[in-house]
Formats: structure tokens, C-alpha cells, sequence
């Protein structure tokens, strides 16, 4: 007998056919999340450095690109609203709520919709909670109470999930009992649980003008005092494992590319739904790369968004996802 050792491994790359009827890891449209920017002060639809075809969205021009979204395929949107007035603490949430209920009046089951629920667009300063009277830390529970709050006011507006990106501790448990207690316990709740202070923000900020700022009253200048330091996995495996604990029902890591060892690693051991955060600043850089001409746009985005599912994710937030069926044939 004439065994061939070690076996022949092109023998199932050499045709289209072969390859497709092996492969292991498939991508759809239907588990990628459109991110949608609304925002109160733009007269019309301001395009966003760096993040090809996504615009601040007016409250008209929120619902036409909607529409068109539904069009190419995508049905899951997360909304990041942009109110004109900052405060503080008592933040009014009602502008993001509004635009919540005309796109679920307007579209109604035919989206999923879930709103982003943070301080960051909403504060003079930018940052995700309540600053202490010192100015030097974010008060947990004055931040906590805000965000229940919002969290709040979007379910009841019609958001079919709320999105908690703060850090805080105790807001998933905070958020959870707050909704049930009120008559929303069908809202989905998804953490933004393994989120790092990344530099790959940066496109986001201008979009959802929530860039921190440090000043006379605040010193803090950025969120290393909430978000989780690259450097150490074993606080996001904490984070994971206490929002599980305190009634999240899918779990995110954020940003993607960096930190795909712990998408990994949490999506096997956690059995809950992962998502993955393709971030601003990773988007612009293949958008940078696809404009030079030195990589080919639809390739790209196909080997990365492989990453993400191959990692363990089931769903994919990606700017680019109302482009994937005419880019990528999904
Ligand atoms: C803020 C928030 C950020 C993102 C989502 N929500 C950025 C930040 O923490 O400053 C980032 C998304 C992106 O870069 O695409 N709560
Ligand atoms: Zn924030």
C-alpha cells in the first residue's frame, strides 16, 4: 500500500467548488449590525471622516437611510443619538427616544433596534458618567442612575435592545431590574462588556461628538479610569463573567482585530451570545488601505469579518454592514 504521509492538504484548495463545499466558517447578513449616527444640530446628513457611506443622520434622513439599509439587506441597526443640549446630571433623553419611536412607528418589526446608552453625548465634557464634585473620577452610582434612566426611556420608546457602552460597575443588574420593574422585560439587553480604552476611536468621537474633554472643572482627559487597560485580559474575563451574573443576555468585545484572543478565548468558556465591535478606527484603516489601491476594498472586508465569526462571534457591529450584500454577494 502506497500511503502518501504527510497527506496531500492542496488536494481540497484547488477548484472554487472544493473549497466552498470544506469550508467551515460562513458569513451572513443577517448577524451584522448596522451602526446609525442621528444627531439634533445637523441641517442634513454630515458625512463622517474616515467611515465610508455612514453620515450624521438627520431625524428625516435617519428614516431614508433606514429604508435603503432594509433595501441592501441589513435589518439590525445600533443607534447612537446626538442630542444639541448637554448637561451634567439629569440628562433629558428625549431626542434618541424620539428618533427610537418614529423608526419603530415607521418600520416597526421589520428592524431590530437597539440604542446605545451612554453619558458621552450628552455631557459638556464627553465623558461616559457623572464627574465627582473633585473633577477627578466618575461618581458609580450617579453615572448608574443616569443610565437607567436612558436605558429606560429607550425601551419604553420601542428599542427592541439597549446597549449599556459606560463601564460602570452594576449598571447591567441596575438597567435589568429597572426595565422589569417598569413592564420591559421582552428588551434585550446587550453589554458592552469587554471594552477597552482603545486609541481606534477616533472616527466614532467626531460622529457621536463625544470626544472627553478635560478642563477646568474635570481633569480627567480620558477614560482610563473606566474602559479596561489592554494590558489586562484578566479584567475582561471579570467583566464578562460579572455581566453574565448580573442579567446581560449577549456579551461584546470591543474593539475587534486587538483583542481577538479574548473573543476567542470568552466565546468558547461563556456560553452566551458574543458580538464583536469592528471599531471606527479599525473600519478607516481598511477604508485607508482600499483607497490607496493597496489592498482590494471587498477582500478585506471578507478576511476580516472571517476573523470575527472564525473567533467565536455571532454577531458582527460593522459600519460597512449596508454595503456587505452588493460588496461581498451575501
Ligand atoms: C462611547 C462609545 C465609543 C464607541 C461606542 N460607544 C467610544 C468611546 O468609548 O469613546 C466606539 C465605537 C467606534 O469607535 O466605532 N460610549
Ligand atoms: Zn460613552
Amino acid at each position: 500500500m502506497n500511503v502518501q504521509y504527510p497527506p496531500t492538504l492542496r488536494r481540497l484548495r484547488q477548484d472554487p467548488h472544493v473549497r466552498a463545499l470544506t469550508r467551515e466558517v460562513h458569513l451572513q447578513l443577517d448577524q451584522l449590525i448596522q451602526p446609525c449616527f442621528v444627531a439634533e444640530a445637523v441641517k442634513q446628513p454630515e458625512p463622517v471622516p474616515g467611515l465610508t457611506g455612514v453620515n450624521q443622520e438627520t431625524p428625516d434622513s435617519l428614516l431614508r437611510q433606514t429604508e435603503a439599509d432594509l433595501k441592501a439587506g441589513v435589518s439590525a441597526f445600533l443607534l447612537f443619538g446626538v442630542p444639541r443640549a448637554r448637561s451634567l446630571k439629569d440628562i433629558d433623553w428625549s431626542f434618541t427616544a424620539g428618533q427610537i419611536r418614529a423608526l419603530k412607528q415607521r418600520f416597526g418589526k421589520d428592524i431590530w433596534l437597539a440604542a446605545d446608552v451612554c453619558l458621552c453625548s450628552s455631557t459638556p465634557h464627553g465623558h461616559c458618567g457623572v464627574v465627582n464634585a473633585e473633577g477627578d473620577h466618575l461618581d458609580n452610582d450617579a453615572s448608574v442612575q443616569e443610565l437607567a434612566a436612558a436605558a429606560l426611556a429607550y425601551a419604553q420608546a420601542g428599542a427592541d435592545c439597549v446597549a449599556p457602552s459606560d463601564m460602570m460597575d452594576g449598571r447591567i443588574r441596575a438597567i435589568r431590574s429597572t426595565l422589569d420593574a417598569q413592564g420591559c422585560e421582552r428588551t434585550v439587553l446587550m453589554s458592552y462588556a469587554v471594552k477597552f480604552q482603545s486609541t481606534l476611536y477616533g472616527p466614532f468621537r467626531v460622529a457621536a461628538e463625544s470626544a472627553p474633554q478635560g478642563g477646568s472643572a474635570v481633569q480627567l482627559k480620558d477614560r482610563a479610569s473606566y474602559q479596561l487597560d489592554p494590558a489586562r485580559p484578566g479584567d475582561a474575563w471579570l467583566c464578562a463573567e460579572r455581566d453574565v451574573a448580573e442579567g446581560a443576555d449577549i456579551l461584546m468585545v470591543k474593539p475587534g482585530l486587538p483583542y481577538l484572543d479574548l473573543l476567542r478565548e470568552l466565546s468558547r468558556e461563556i456560553r452566551k451570545p458574543w458580538a464583536v465591535y469592528h471599531v471606527s478606527g479599525e473600519y478607516a484603516a481598511l477604508e485607508a488601505l482600499a483607497a490607496q489601491g493597496l489592498a482590494p476594498r471587498a477582500a478585506l472586508h471578507r478576511e476580516i469579518l472571517t476573523a470575527f465569526k472564525r473567533a467565536g462571534a455571532n454577531m458582527i457591529i460593522t459600519y460597512g454592514a449596508r454595503e456587505m450584500r452588493s460588496l461581498l454577494g451575501l
